[in-house]
């Protein structure tokens, strides 16, 4: 469900939760608007959590517009990357909280991307055993998946997002503006998000990224605004109906069984979350390919369109003597598998996915094709 938002030409996504509904706002400048901040919940203290990277651009622009609303605005500014996703960053929120003797009404303010926005949310859900949070995405990837749905996580050694709670925002806010000073590398990684919405769910939509991928890699208002729309109308539509993952919802992680295999057996920040979705939906096509689910001509397509993002579709090495079996026992780790067994996203062709397994051999056959040979 959406509708515009005010003259200023913005939209409005709601997630349909029950009692945990909360809207998605999207435009240009709402960092900046601080009435964007009006109707969340009342607290003496607002700590807006962000990075090294982000509090230089934003963290000033979040405070103007957050003081109208809070008596008090803190912040916690945490170190930058995927590799800083764990137990001690997580507990430099809290940390921050408890210094400043914030109370259980204090709103968190995710400022920046995914790994912000899920360290925050997961610190919230944690902190005096729930605080509410509102997400404020400064990435593509975050303002079109990771900020909406209520997934929040930090990464084990052993496994990514392995430690986390379901927990939803109040609101979310993506201020299209932001984007301006993303790097074209993590642009492209959040791209591959984009696209992850087409094969799965809308091949109008995959059709649409195929023919405004220029636009998109240029940053084009427009085409950034309907890419960030549309994307949260699916995600919106996949999370109301199945929010805890107990079916449906685990389409979103198209490539994801791949693409966490690589992060991890890379060291995270290595390869970027997106970059490795990317390679993974390429993979996970290649095996819907050999599950007699599409042809190699739509395998083709999909590697197409992932190359036009600027992402990488060749997969890494990640043992010289042993490769499948090191995919393999990684995926194994993954949140799918049930009783050791991989479960794997793959798609039809038609714009819908299903979740099955698959044999080791055919697995490891797509393993090797995709690592080049
Ligand atoms: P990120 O949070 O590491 O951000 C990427 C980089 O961009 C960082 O260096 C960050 O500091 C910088 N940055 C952020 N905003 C910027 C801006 N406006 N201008 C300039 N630089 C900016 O990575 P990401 O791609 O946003 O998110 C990836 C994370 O999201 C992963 O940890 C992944 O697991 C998670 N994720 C979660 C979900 C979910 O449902 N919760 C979904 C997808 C991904
Ligand atoms: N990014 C996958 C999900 O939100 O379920």
């Amino acid at each position: 469900m959406h509708r515009d938002l005010s003259p200023s030409g913005g939209e409005q996504v709601v997630i349909d939760l029950g009692d945990r509904s909360y809207r998605i706002d999207i435009a240009a400048g709402l960092l900046d608007r601080a009435e964007a901040f009006s109707g969340l919940p009342v607290a003496t203290a607002a700590m807006i959590v962000t990075n090294e990277t982000v509090a230089p651009l934003y963290l000033d622009r979040l405070r103007r517009s957050l003081e109208p609303h809070y008596p008090s605005v803190l912040h916690v500014v945490l170190p930058d990357g995927e590799a800083f996703k764990t137990w001690e960053t997580l507990n430099l929120i809290f940390d921050a909280l408890l210094g400043a003797a914030c109370d259980r009404k204090t709103v968190l303010f995710a400022l920046g991307g995914g790994v912000v926005g899920d360290m925050t949310g997961f610190a919230a859900a944690a902190f005096m055993r729930g605080v509410p949070f509102v997400q404020v995405p400064t990435t593509l990837l975050a303002q079109v998946d990771s900020s909406v749905g209520g997934k929040t996580a930090i990464n084990h050694p052993l496994g990514k997002n392995m430690i986390g709670a379901f927990y939803q925002p109040q609101r979310v806010l993506c201020d299209l503006a932001t984007l301006d000073t993303l790097a074209e590398r993590e642009l492209s990684a959040g791209l591959a998000e984009v696209i992850k919405y087409g094969p799965i769910a809308d091949m109008a939509f995959l059709h649409w990224i195929e023919h405004n991928m220029a636009a998109l890699r240029a940053k084009d208002p427009q085409a950034m605004a309907h890419a960030v729309k549309r994307s949260c109308q699916i995600k919106a539509e996949v999370v109301g109906q199945d929010e805890r993952e107990s079916g449906l919802r685990a389409i979103l992680n198209f490539g994801h069984t791949f693409g966490h295999a690589i992060e991890a057996g890379m060291g995270y920040g290595a390869w970027l979350h997106g970059e490795a979705v990317g390679c993974g939906m390429v993979m996970a096509t290649r095996l819907s390919a050999r599950m007699g689910l599409v042809s190699e001509a739509f395998v083709e397509r999909i590697q197409a369109v992932v190359t036009a993002a600027g992402l990488p579709v060749r997969a890494p090495v990640l043992d010289e003597v042993d490769n499948v079996g090191r995919y393999l026992s990684l995926m194994r780790l993954d949140k799918k598998s049930e009783a050791g067994e991989i479960r794997f996203v793959l798609v039809d062709g038609t714009g819908k996915a299903l979740m099955q397994g698959a044999p080791d051999m055919l697995v490891g056959e797509v393993i090797t094709e995709s690592c080049g040979g």
